[in-house]
């Protein structure tokens, strides 16, 4: 073992030690990344100064990156470096009703990243650049610990239902306003539906659901959705979340398979918080 994985809290995320920046991302090496990452959900890299060049070379140790629509939002030099930032391009930060702080504020809710894709990514990493004094925390929960502890009957009850995730959904419902969609553009992201009990390569199982989650399929709306809540409360308990408290130079990789995230809120039109994204795109269907 080149690493070493330092457990966070509630046996769920792990602080890495040993990959020093130098580090040459050889086979074994990126084999311990990833098995840590599936074994640990997060992972936390504290203290180092990370580089535009080697954030993308730590990406792709896990795959290959995805270069995300908008190109305003992207680092000059690398594109797969997306600036997920309440900084505007003028410097100034952002008011509370634009469209850069709404998209941000929509992530206060717990959400999987792009879950509204036939295939979605595997795993996002955040680089701090810049954060807050207070608030700006991001919080996760781990999937497989949830679905564990699931009663047997809600077990029973959803095991073989599955979600239909919608983008076109997730936008309409932020809790800022947002323009409406073209129907031009509402077509890009026709709904999809997963299984809400999702089997991992290791037979592993964990529950997979979140914010772009429309409705349970084949049931009554409103009884579906009831149902979404109640299993997402006990998901989200305090017991199952690490809450990662950001400093300036934490890179955090989460795996977006077995993990829900959200941001929580912070003073966004006063204090800079200021990211570096890298997202790895998916490789398998969710079964
Ligand atoms: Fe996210």
């Amino acid at each position: 073992m080149i690493l070493e994985f330092e457990p966070l809290s509630n046996n769920f995320g792990a602080r890495l030690h040993g990959l020093d920046d130098g580090r040459v991302l050889d086979d074994g090496l990126i084999n311990e990344l990833r098995s840590g990452l599936i074994e640990n959900g997060v992972l936390l890299l504290r203290g180092q100064e990370i580089s535009p060049a080697r954030l993308v070379q730590l990406g792709r140790a896990f795959g290959e990156l995805e270069i995300l629509p908008e190109p305003d939002k992207r680092h000059p030099d690398h594109p797969e470096i997306f600036d997920l930032t309440n900084v505007r391009k003028d410097g100034a930060v952002v008011d509370f009703e634009e469209p850069q702080a709404v998209f941000l504020r929509g992530t206060e809710r717990w959400h999987t990243d792009s879950s509204f894709r036939e295939i979605p990514c595997l795993c996002t990493m955040l680089y701090a650049l810049e954060v807050p004094e207070s608030g700006g925390e991001t919080q996760f929960a781990n999937m497989y610990a949830a679905f564990k502890s699931l009663p047997t009957s809600l077990r029973n009850e959803i095991e073989d239902k599955k979600l239909v995730h919608s983008y076109v959904y997730s936008r309409a419902n932020n809790p800022g306003r947002m323009d409406p969609m073209s129907p031009e553009e509402e077509s890009k992201y026709p709904p999809v539906a997963h299984p809400w009990v999702r089997t991992h390569a290791d037979g592993r199982k964990s529950l997979y659901m979140g914010a772009h989650v429309s409705h349970v399929e084949g049931m009554d709306l409103n009884e579906g959705r009831a149902l979404i809540q109640e299993v997402l409360a006990g998901a989200t308990e305090e017991r199952f979340v690490y809450q990662h408290v950001w400093q300036a130079n934490d890179l955090v990789v989460w795996d977006n398979r077995s993990t829900l995230h959200r941001l929580r809120p912070y003073e966004i039109t006063e204090r800079r918080r200021v990211m570096h994204r890298v997202t790895v795109a998916g490789v398998d269907p969710v079964v």
